[in-house]
């Protein structure tokens, strides 16, 4: 169903991404490390586990975002835990590999294996080493000739807890049976997570092969909506199609959203659906500020970008009339660089603008 609001899974309940698919078909066969690149709600995990089910290799897929969900913050156990729950489905899920892979593991200082089951201990003491496991991973599967894919989806949630240069930079190196997939939101900071053009790191000079995915046009989002509510044989109009799409643009995740909540609540007022999408998007820029070091700072800018200004001069005489100071120009330009690489805004022409309409309804109504 093309309204579900999970990520897709099967081919049939994806729309298009035909292009992007066929390229990361072509991509496992050539390259060691993939990115698929886009702001939230774009169709990375979507595109992502729909290729995982169609590939024919095994792979080991690491959900990073629902990792910090689901304790809370990002932590070196947490890490461990949700990759032990994977590695065990991975050997449960590719009996073949799956009994050597446990046979190899069996001696290795920290990782504990009790029937199918794999526990890879994090503590200071005993802690599983991650190259140890990847190098066993990658001594099976060249044995039986195949690739290992390893698919961290939202991989920039690793940065605080491990060194993700040097743990890709040995994968890329050395074990040439595994290829790894990442995603990211914040565009900006898996670069900066990755570290590719400082020569002091160890990714310094490898390939990315990078898939960006784009926003629906507007005939595409037409066409989406339409098809999703013929599926559902909810009736509609195209001034509701047009509204839809003046509210969300060309956003998957959103278009899906809307297309859900109409079909579920026969609901043909948008308003509603705009308020209840904009409280998560109000959510996550508040978990943004909540973070950053200069919250009030990027909480102006913000608010300045949503009410209408956008140029930069502009943006920054509201940020000092706020504060009663001067701001010098590499501080604020600091502050916009670091909202570009969180995807909240870009620069198109001389304007700021919000990457996404719901986002920057948030800030001005909710915020
Ligand atoms: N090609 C597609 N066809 C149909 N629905 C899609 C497609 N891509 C994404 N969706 C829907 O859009 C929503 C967001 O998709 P998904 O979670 O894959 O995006 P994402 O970029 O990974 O988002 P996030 O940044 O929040 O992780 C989901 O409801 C998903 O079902
Ligand atoms: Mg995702």
């Amino acid at each position: 169903m093309l309204f579900d609001i999970a990520p897709k899974t099967r081919r049939e309940d994806l729309y298009d991404f035909e292009h992007e698919l066929r390229e990361l078909h072509k991509s496992v066969e050539h390259s060691r490390l993939i990115a698929i690149l886009a702001p939230r709600r774009y169709g990375k995990s979507s595109l992502l586990k729909v290729f995982l089910s169609e590939t024919k290799y095994p792979h080991i897929f690491l959900d990073l975002r629902k990792m910090v969900i689901d304790y809370g913050k990002a932590s070196i156990r947490a890490f461990y835990e949700c990759l032990s729950d994977e590695l065990t489905e991975f050997i449960c899920k590719y009996e073949n590999i799956g009994n050597k892979l446990v046979e190899a593991l069996k001696h290795v200082k920290g990782i504990s294996i009790s029937g199918f089951s794999i526990s890879l201990s994090w503590s200071r003491r005993s802690r599983a080493n991650i190259a140890t496991l990847f190098e066993k991973v990658n001594e099976i599967a060249e044995k039986h000739d195949v690739k290992v894919i390893l698919a961290l989806d939202e991989v920039q949630e690793l940065r605080n807890i491990i060194n993700v240069p040097m743990l890709l930079a040995y994968i890329y190196d050395n074990l040439r049976n595994i290829v790894t997939i990442i995603t990211g939101s914040e565009v900006g900071l898996v670069y900066d997570v990755l570290k590719l053009e400082d020569p002091e790191s160890p990714l310094y000079g490898r390939v990315v092969k990078e898939i960006r995915l784009r926003k629906l046009s507007y005939t595409e989002a037409h066409e989406f909506l339409k098809m999703g509510f013929k599926q559902l044989n909810v009736e509609f109009s195209k001034e509701l199609l047009d509204k839809i799409i003046s509210e969300v643009d060309g956003i998957i995740g959103w278009l899906t959203y809307y297309g859900w909540f109409i079909a579920q609540y026969k609901a043909a007022d948008t308003g509603e659906i705009r308020k209840k999408a904009a409280i998560q998007a109000a959510v996550e820029v508040k978990r943004f500020l909540e973070r950053s070091r200069s919250k009030e700072r990027y909480y102006n800018i913000l608010k300045a970008i949503s009410s209408g200004i956008k140029r930069w001069s502009d943006i920054k005489r509201f940020l000092e009339a706020k504060e009663g100071i001067e701001i010098d120009d590499s501080t604020f330009n600091k502050l916009l660089k670091m909202l570009i690489k969180f995807s909240f805004i870009r620069k198109a022409d001389e304007n700021y603008v919000f990457n996404d309409p719901l986002v920057e309804y948030a800030v001005k109504h909710l915020l």
